[in-house]
C-alpha cells in the first residue's frame, strides 16, 4: 500500500521540525514547500540522508511549487512571519492572512480532499482564513494551539511538583492568546485534582506562565518563536487523524453553538479521527471558566472580523 502523503507548507523552524518528526515515523511520505528557493530542497535532502542513520525510508520532497503536493491526506500550514520580542500574535494578522490565503488557494487546487491543519499565527484567525478560502466542510479545517498550550501548562505543573509530566492531565481551551483558558477544574495529577496538590496562588502563577509561554520563548530566542513543542503538538494531531485514533485533544475548531459560541474557530476539546474534527465535546465548565471562554471568544471574533475586512475583494 502506498504511504499517505503529508504536505508541510513553510520550511522554517516549525515546518522543518514537523517534517523531521514525521519522517522518523517511517510511515508517511512528506512534501515540504516554501517560497524560498533551495530551502525546502535542502532540508528535504538532509532529512533523506538522516534516514540512512536513523533507519527510515521516508520519501521527503522539497519544492517551491504545489504540483508535488497533489493528493495529500493532510496539509500542515506553518507559513507566515513569526513574532519578534514585544509583539503580540495579533500583530501578525495582516501579513499572515494574505500569506495563508495564497497558500490555501494553491493547496486546495491539488488536494481537494485533504484535511487542513493550521499552525500560522494568530492561530484562530488564520484557521478562519483557511476555512473561508478553502470552502471545505468544517470537519476538515483545524488549528493547532490547545495541544501546545496544554503541554506548556502540564510541563510547568510537572516541574513544580517534581512528578512525571506523564502523570499530568491538563486542558487549555480558548483562543491562542493572552486570554486562553486553562481548565483548572479538569486538571489532575495522577488522578488527583490539581487544587489538592497546589495552593491557588501557585496555580495562578502557572496559569500566567502558560498564557505567556510563547512570549517567554520569543524573548529568549530573540529571533523567531518556539518550534520543538509546536512541532510535537502538530504531529500528535496528524497521527490522531491518520491513524483514526479518535483522540480527544484541544484544537481550534469551528464552534456552532457549542459553549455558547457561534460561527467562530476557537480552542475546544475535539475528537480527532480520520474525518478530522469528528465531534466537539462539551465539558461542564464553572461559571468563571465559561465567562473566561466568552472573553477569549470576543478577542478572537474581533481578529476574524478584521481579517474579513482585510481579505475583502477590491
Ligand atoms: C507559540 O505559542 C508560536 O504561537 C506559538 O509559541
Amino acid at each position: 500500500m502506498a504511504r499517505e502523503k503529508i504536505t508541510v507548507v513553510g520550511a522554517g523552524h516549525v515546518g522543518g521540525s514537523v517534517a523531521q518528526r514525521l519522517a522518523e515515523k517511517n510511515c508517511y511520505d512528506i512534501v515540504l514547500v516554501d517560497i524560498v528557493e533551495g530551502l525546502p530542497q535542502g532540508k528535504a535532502l538532509d532529512l533523506v540522508q538522516a534516514g540512512a542513520v536513523c533507519g527510515y525510508d521516508t520519501e521527503v520532497i522539497g519544492t517551491n511549487t504545489y504540483k508535488e503536493t497533489a493528493d495529500s491526506a493532510v496539509v500542515i500550514i506553518t507559513s507566515g512571519v513569526a513574532r519578534k520580542p514585544g509583539m503580540s500574535r495579533s500583530e501578525l494578522l495582516e501579513t499572515n492572512s494574505h500569506i495563508v490565503r495564497t497558500v490555501v488557494q494553491h493547496v486546495v487546487r491539488y488536494s481537494p480532499d485533504c484535511i487542513l491543519l493550521v499552525v500560522s499565527n494568530p492561530l484562530d484567525a488564520m484557521t478562519h482564513v483557511a476555512y473561508r478560502v478553502s470552502g471545505f466542510p468544517k470537519q476538515r479545517v483545524v488549528g493547532m494551539a490547545g495541544v501546545l498550550d496544554s503541554a506548556r501548562f502540564s510541563a510547568f505543573i510537572a516541574q513544580e511538583l517534581h512528578v512525571s509530566v506523564q502523570n499530568v492531565q491538563a486542558m487549555v481551551l480558548g483562543g491562542h492568546g493572552d486570554a486562553m483558558v486553562p481548565l483548572v477544574h479538569h486538571t489532575t495529577v495522577a488522578g488527583r485534582p490539581i487544587r489538592e496538590w497546589l495552593p491557588p496562588a501557585r496555580i495562578e502563577a502557572l496559569i500566567k506562565r502558560t498564557r505567556e509561554g510563547g512570549a517567554e520563548i520569543v524573548n529568549l530566542l530573540k529571533s523567531g518563536s518556539a518550534y520543538y513543542a509546536p512541532a510535537a503538538s502538530v504531529v500528535e494531531m496528524v497521527e490522531a487523524i491518520l491513524k483514526d485514533q479518535k483522540k480527544v485533544l484541544p484544537c481550534a475548531a469551528l464552534c456552532q453553538g457549542e459553549y455558547g459560541i457561534h460561527d467562530l474557530f476557537m480552542g475546544v476539546p475535539v475528537r480527532l479521527g480520520k474525518q478530522g474534527v469528528e465531534e466537539i465535546l462539551e465539558y461542564a465548565l464553572t461559571a468563571e471558566e465559561q465567562a473566561a471562554l466568552s472573553v477569549s471568544a470576543s478577542g478572537v471574533r474581533e481578529l476574524c472580523e478584521e481579517v474579513d475586512r482585510l481579505l475583502q475583494p477590491g
